[in-house]
C-alpha cells in the first residue's frame, strides 16, 4: 500500500476526459458505474455507422430463459472492411441486486464478450457501459452480411433477487487509417497474440446455445475438461485458441480458497478447500498444447461490494480471455478430419463457465499447406502444496512453477516458417487464518512470460513477447455478533501489469499497461450479503507505447468520486 503520497498529490487535479466513443443511447438517470480503462484507439473519422442490435430487459431471478437470441443481418451500407469495430453493451438496473451476475455476448456461437455486473447497492437506478474492441472477430462480423444470430445471456443460476437488468447491444464500425502504433488488434489491451484479424473464427461452444441456457460449457471439476470436434481448413498456417472463463459457487473466489486436506463436516471451509491455484489448459486429441493461470477477476459481491461502487474491479467489465498459440501443432490438425479440442481447468470445483474460439489464418495461395512438429517437450509444472491447520486456524501454500517449449514448422506459399512457443510461469498462493477464524489473509503471486518466435531459415521474421504479472493481497478481519450480522474489515491491493513486445520484420512496437487498485473498508454482512458498508478505493491505470501515453486515476470514497484525473500525455503527474 504505497499509494498514500500519490493520493495526496492527486487531489490537486480534477479533470475528466471525454470519452472517444460516441455516447450510449441516453440513459443518464441514476449512478454511473465505471471501469476507467483506455478507450480503444479509433480512426480520426466518426464511425461509418453505428448499429443497434439488441434491446432487452432481463428479469433475473425469474423463471425465464436467461438467454436472448435475435436474427441479425448487417445493413448493406455498413459493410466490410473496417479498420475498427467496437462492441458496446449499455446496461441499466433497478436494484438492489446484492449478487453479481455474469453475462456474455455471442455472434453465431462465437463469444465476443464475457462481463459481470457491478454492485447494485441501493434501489436507485444504476447504469454502465462496456466497450470492447472486437476487430479481431472481423471474420464473424463479415458473415453477418448474410444474416446471423446475436445472443446475450445473463446468468441467473442464483435466485436471490428480483432486479431488472436492461441491456442494449450495439456495434460501431469504423473505416479510415489508424496510427501506426494501434495497428495491432485489441489495442490498448495487450492481451493476446493477434496481429491481423484471423480469416476464420471457429467456436468451441455448445451447439445452438443449448436451447436458451447459453453457448458456454459448465464444468464442475469432474470431469475437468470439455471437448468439441473441430475441422480446420487444410491451408491454415497460424492458429490461436482464445479461452473465456468465469468461476462461480465454490470457486467464485478460488484465489482465496484455503487448502485443507481434511476438514470437519459443517466447517464453512469444507466446500472451498481446494487451495488457491487453478490452471486453465487445452488439449488437441488428448495432447496438452498450453495453459495459463487465470487472471483473478474479483466479482463485485466476492469481497466488500462497497469497494466497487462506482469504480468496478479490474477486468470485471471485459473479463480477460486467455490465448494459446497452437501454430506448432498444426501438423495434428491439417488432415481435413475432425479433431478433438478440449478445454479445462485443473483443480476446478463447482463450477466454471468456459467457451473458446479458434482463430485461424489461411494461406489463400495454397489449397493445402504442410506442417510438422519439431519439438514437444512434455511440459513440466511443478506444484508444491503445503498446509497446516489447527481447527479453524492455519496456513496453506500452493507453489507452482512451469516451463514449456513447443516448436513446429509450416510450409506455405510465403515460405517455410518455424514457430517456437515458450512459456514460463511462476505462481504462489498463501492463505492463512488466525484468531480462531477471525483474520484471513491471501497473498497471490502470478507471473507469466510467453514468447512466440517465427523464423524463416535462420532469419527471425516475427517475435511476440508478453509479460504478465498479477499480484493480489487481501486481508479481512471479522467480528461476529452472536446470532446477528458480522462486521468485516478488509484491505486489498490488486494489480495487472503487462508488457508486450511485438516485432514483425523490421517493425517493432512495445507497450506496457499498469492497472492497480487499492481498497480499504468495512461491511456489515448478514446471511452472506453485505447490508451496509464504507470503503475507499484508489485506481491507477496507465498505458504507454512508443507514440502515446494515457493515464487515469480515480479515487472514490463512500460511493462518490473524489478525484478523477486523466491525461493523454501522462505529463500532468509523475509515475508513482
Ligand atoms: C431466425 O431465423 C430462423 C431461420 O430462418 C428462424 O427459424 C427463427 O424463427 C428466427 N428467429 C427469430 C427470433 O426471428
Ligand atoms: C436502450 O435503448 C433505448 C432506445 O434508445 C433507450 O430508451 C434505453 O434507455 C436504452 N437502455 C439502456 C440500458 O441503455
Ligand atoms: C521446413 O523446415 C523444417 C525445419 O527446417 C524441415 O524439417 C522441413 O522438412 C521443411 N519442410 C518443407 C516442406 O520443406
Amino acid at each position: 500500500m504505497h499509494l498514500q503520497p500519490l493520493l495526496l498529490f492527486l487531489q490537486v487535479f480534477t479533470l475528466v476526459l471525454p470519452s472517444v466513443v460516441p455516447d450510449a443511447p441516453a440513459s443518464s438517470a441514476g449512478l454511473e458505474l465505471l471501469d476507467p480503462t483506455l478507450p480503444s484507439e479509433l480512426p480520426a473519422q466518426t464511425p461509418k455507422c453505428t448499429v443497434a442490435v439488441l434491446d432487452h430487459a432481463f428479469a433475473v431471478g425469474v423463471a425465464s430463459l436467461p438467454m436472448v437470441s435475435i436474427n441479425y443481418t448487417q445493413p448493406p451500407d455498413c459493410s466490410a472492411p473496417w479498420t475498427r469495430v467496437v462492441l458496446e453493451v449499455a446496461m441499466a438496473a433497478s436494484g438492489p441486486a446484492r449478487k453479481h451476475r455474469v453475462a456474455a455476448v455471442w455472434l453465431d456461437g462465437v463469444e465476443i464478450l464475457r462481463t459481470s455486473t457491478p454492485p447494485l447497492l441501493t434501489a436507485a437506478d444504476a447504469f454502465w457501459r462496456v466497450q470492447k474492441d472486437v476487430t479481431r472477430y472481423a471474420a464473424i462480423l463479415n458473415r453477418l452480411a448474410g444474416g446471423g444470430t446475436v445472443s446475450m445471456i445473463v446468468d441467473n443460476s442464483a435466485v436471490d433477487l428480483a432486479a431488472v437488468l436492461a441491456a442494449n447491444v450495439s456495434f460501431h464500425f469504423y473505416r479510415g487509417e489508424l496510427s501506426a502504433s494501434s495497428k495491432h488488434t485489441g489495442h490498448p489491451s495487450v492481451w493476446g497474440l493477434y496481429r491481423e484479424p484471423a480469416d476464420l473464427v471457429i467456436p468451441i461452444s455448445r451447439e445452438r446455445g443449448s436451447y436458451g441456457s447459453g453457448f458456454w460449457f459448465q464444468i464442475s471439476g469432474n470431469p475437468q475438461a470439455v471437448a468439441a470436434p473441430v475441422t480446420v481448413p487444410r491451408n491454415t498456417y497460424r492458429a490461436v485458441l482464445e479461452i473465456f472463463v468465469s468461476y462461480h459457487a465454490d470457486d467464485e473466489s478460488w484465489y482465496m480458497n484455503p487448502l485443507r486436506f481434511t476438514y470437519n463436516a459443517g466447517d464453512v471451509a469444507a466446500s472451498t478447500a481446494n487451495g488457491g491455484f487453478r490452471q486453465l489448459y487445452a488439449t488437441v486429441d488428448g495432447r496438452f498444447v498450453g495453459g495459463h493461470v487465470p487472471y483473478a477477476v474479483i466479482y463485485s459481491s466476492s469481497i466488500n461490494p462497497y469497494f466497487w461502487s462506482p469504480v468496478t474491479a479490474i477486468g470485471t467489465f471485459d473479463i480477460p480471455s486467455h490465448d494459446i498459440d497452437l501454430t506448432p501443432f498444426l501438423e495434428l490438425l491439417l488432415d481435413g478430419r475432425p479433431h478433438e479440442l478440449a478445454i479445462g481447468v485443473k483443480d476446478a470445483q463447482k463450477y466454471w463457465l468456459l467457451s473458446a474460439n479458434l482463430h485461424l489464418w489461411v494461406d489463400r495461395w495454397s489449397d493445402a499447406v504442410q506442417a510438422g512438429i519439431v519439438e514437444y517437450t512434455t511440459p513440466t509444472l511443478k506444484v508444491n502444496r503445503n498446509a497446516q491447520w489447527h481447527n479453524q486456524d492455519g496456513h496453506s501454500e500452493v507453489d507452482a512453477e512451469g516451463q514449456l517449449r513447443f516448436v513446429g514448422w509450416v510450409s506455405t506459399s510465403k515460405g517455410n516458417m518455424t514457430t517456437t512457443v515458450r512459456q514460463k510461469l511462476r505462481f504462489k498462493s498463501q492463505v492463512s487464518v488466525h484468531n480462531r477464524g477471525a483474520v484471513r489473509q491471501a497473498d497471490v503471486v502470478n507471473r507469466e512470460k510467453t514468447t512466440v518466435t517465427t523464423k524463416s531459415g535462420q532469419r527471425t521474421v516475427g517475435k511476440v513477447q508478453l509479460l504478465m504479472e498479477a499480484p493480489l493481497q487481501v486481508q479481512t478481519s471479522v467480528v461476529r455478533v452472536a446470532g446477528g450480522p458480522t462486521f468485516e474489515n478488509t484491505r486489498l491491493s490488486h494489480q495487472l501489469q503487462e508488457t508486450a513486445y511485438v516485432k514483425e520484420l523490421s517493425e517493432v512496437s512495445m507497450s506496457t499497461l499498469s492497472d492497480r487498485q487499492e481498497a480499504e473498508g468495512s461491511a456489515m454482512v448478514h446471511e452472506e450479503e453485505a447490508q451496509w458498508g464504507i470503503a475507499s478505493t484508489r485506481s491507477y491505470y496507465k498505458y504507454t507505447d512508443e507514440n502515446s501515453c494515457y493515464l487515469r486515476t480515480v479515487n472514490a470514497q463512500e460511493g462518490a468520486i473524489k478525484v478523477d484525473m486523466a491525461s493523454r500525455s501522462c505529463s500532468a503527474i509523475s509515475d508513482a
